[in-house]
């Protein structure tokens, strides 16, 4: 695994749409996986500014959604549809065509789970999956003791993850849903690379468990250990209880460590 440590947010951002733009300029048509949710947004705000400024073409780019709220209307601004189209598809220049994601308005929503895990598969794969991690060790919305070998499918939200998504629902826990669609830790470990943002002192120990802790369904993202081709963007705060800080500052410092993504 590798583990990057970044100054702030911006400077995760900032790397991270690097290795998007060296990919694209790679594999033009290449599938991106993307989060929701407050981490990933300086990765969409500096792709977007760079391919506003024409240094790189993301005409061709294709985007796949992590996961999905069940139960709210179609059209639902904080869908996770709604959230990626505005984001990202919109900002980049992207026909709705060029985004799939899991429907989470379907009447048989388990029909909709497997739907989406095929056509994952049936459009090649994931080239490069964008990660952020909850509080309680959650990738995608697969909370604690999720299967580390699951599929697309259906969970229940912890209720510590729907206290920490309140703030994009009037921070009224009353309107958070309680279940998702998500990615299953077994479908995204098919993605060729993971990258994973965290930031901030609260996600710091889940950060701790993630690299340095056994792989354990306790702590879904541990399961990144399992993968061939995974990096871990942290700023300062969220890298602050790594007992090896110091041995990955001076690793992945200086050399560009995700050449090869
Ligand atoms: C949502 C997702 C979640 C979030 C996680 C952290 O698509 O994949 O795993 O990444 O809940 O959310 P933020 O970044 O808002 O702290």
């Amino acid at each position: 695994m590798e583990v990057v440590i970044v100054k702030d947010a911006k400077a995760g951002g900032e790397l991270i749409a690097d290795g998007i733009a060296d990919l694209l300029r790679r594999k033009p048509d290449a599938l991106l996986g993307v989060a929701t949710g407050s981490t990933p947004l300086p990765i969409y705000d500096a792709l977007i500014a760079q391919v506003s400024a024409g240094s790189v073409d993301a005409s061709r780019a294709r985007i796949a959604q992590l996961d999905e709220y069940v139960g709210l209307p179609s059209g639902h601004p904080e869908s996770y549809r709604s959230t990626v189209l505005r984001q990202v598809v919109e900002p980049l220049g992207l026909s709705p065509e060029a985004f799939m994601g899991p429907d989470g308005s379907a009447e048989d929503v388990l029909a909709a789970c497997e739907a989406y895990d095929r056509a994952l598969s049936e459009a090649g794969g994931v080239d490069l999956q964008i990660l952020g991690i909850g509080t309680d060790g959650h990738i995608g919305f697969n909370e604690p003791c999720s299967s580390l070998a699951s599929r697309t499918r259906i969970k229940t939200l912890t209720e510590q993850t729907r206290v920490d998504n309140a703030r994009f629902f009037d921070n009224d826990i009353e309107q958070v849903p309680h279940h998702v669609i998500t990615q299953g830790i077994g479908t995204i470990l098919e993605a060729r690379h993971l990258v994973l943002l965290a930031t901030g002192e609260g996600k710091a120990e889940a950060v701790a468990q993630t690299v340095e802790g056994p792989v354990a369904a306790l702590v879904p993202a541990s399961a990144l250990q399992l993968h061939p081709h995974a990096t871990v963007v942290v700023d300062e705060a969220a890298a602050s209880k790594l007992k090896l800080a110091d041995y990955f500052r001076h690793t992945f410092a200086n050399k560009p460590a995700w050449q090869g993504i």
